[in-house]
């Protein structure tokens, strides 16, 4: 293809985006947007099936057969999204060994916010309130992404994760209208989850170094400081119905604003963990790994009853 003839279906592409209209697995798309989309959508992949380690080691511990049975479907649900995100991202051109491979390596990257441990049942409830809420407003404008497979994913994924908000809301609830100690418990979930939640959405806009062009993609269409302002101030009278204080002393409203300040987030921290050394990141890999290796049984057998299917259906048929 001339170079003419690039710049020609660049154009033509930039048009589409523009008019709203959704990019498919089999049209023409530059290389530097397939390229973006595989790291987007696998990251995004990963962190779901990560996401499923730090609540999955509460599931047996959950205080009632109630929170039991709610904490199961939602750590399925992250299963799940993971499924879906695996599938849109195939649809680029990559398999799936190669994005377990990516992950496994540490190559690839997950979210942050896994790196953290979840040390009381109130942690559950602070993920979910917190996390699944963060991630919520990230992922609601992805639902009208340009690219196809990833908008549609991100409907179901959105409706769930509003389920996932919910139930850890409630748990947090149920804490702050308990015991003094439950509050207490629920007052040091919050503490802990606090600040990585405000990291989810990313460095500040001048540090960011995706933004511009994600934007033009409508793979964003806010940026990382107005989404973070957007969860602080919809989260801040959240936490005053609980009667639970956010360990921010500088948290403030502005008036002429309309919005809340706020005091600095530890970036330090945040590079720390992306980089590798949070508390939890070598355990995560750790059980990430070991259910891979430990499930190959598992596909070895489905693939021999795929094999031995298919040869007994070519049989029928000859
Ligand atoms: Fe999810
Ligand atoms: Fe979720």
């Amino acid at each position: 293809m001339s170079e003419e003839q690039i710049k020609n279906l660049e154009a033509e592409f930039e048009a589409r985006i523009a008019r709203d209209e959704k990019i498919e697995p089999k049209d023409w798309m530059p290389e530097k947007y397939r390229k973006t989309h595989i790291r987007q959508i696998s990251q995004h992949a990963h962190s779901e099936i990560v996401g499923m380690l730090p609540e999955g080691n509460w599931i047996t511990r959950a205080p009632s057969l109630r929170r039991k049975v709610a904490l199961l479907a939602k750590v399925q649900d992250e299963a799940g999204h993971g499924l879906y995100l695996y599938s849109a991202c195939e649809t680029l051109g990559i398999s799936r060994d190669e994005l377990y491979e990516q992950l496994h390596s540490g190559k690839a990257k997950y979210s942050s916010i896994f790196n953290y441990p979840t040390v009381t049942w109130a942690d559950m409830g602070a993920i979910g309130w917190l996390v699944d809420g963060a991630a919520i407003i990230n992922q609601v404008p992805l639902c009208n992404t340009s690219f196809g497979p990833y908008a549609r994913a991100m409907v179901r994924v959105c409706k769930e994760e509003s389920f996932h908000q919910r139930q850890g809301y409630e748990i947090m609830l149920k804490l702050c209208q308990g015991t003094s100690e439950q509050k207490e418990l629920a007052q040091d979930a919050l503490n802990r989850w606090w600040w990585p939640s405000l990291m989810m959405f990313g460095p500040t806009d001048a540090e960011s170094t995706h933004t511009e062009q994600s934007m033009k993609w409508k793979l964003k269409r806010k940026t990382n400081d107005e989404l973070r302002q957007q969860f602080i101030d919809q989260t801040v009278p959240q936490a005053e119905i609980l009667g639970l204080t956010i360990p921010d002393p500088d948290l403030k409203w502005n008036e002429d604003r309309k919005s809340y300040d706020f005091g600095e987030i530890n970036w330090d921290e945040f590079w720390q963990v992306v980089k590798g050394y949070g508390p939890m990141n070598k355990e995560r890999m750790k059980a990430r790994v070991g259910a891979w290796e430990s499930g190959e049984w598992v596909r070895d057998a489905a693939m021999a009853h795929a094999e031995k299917k298919a040869t007994s259906l070519k049989k029928e048929v000859s």
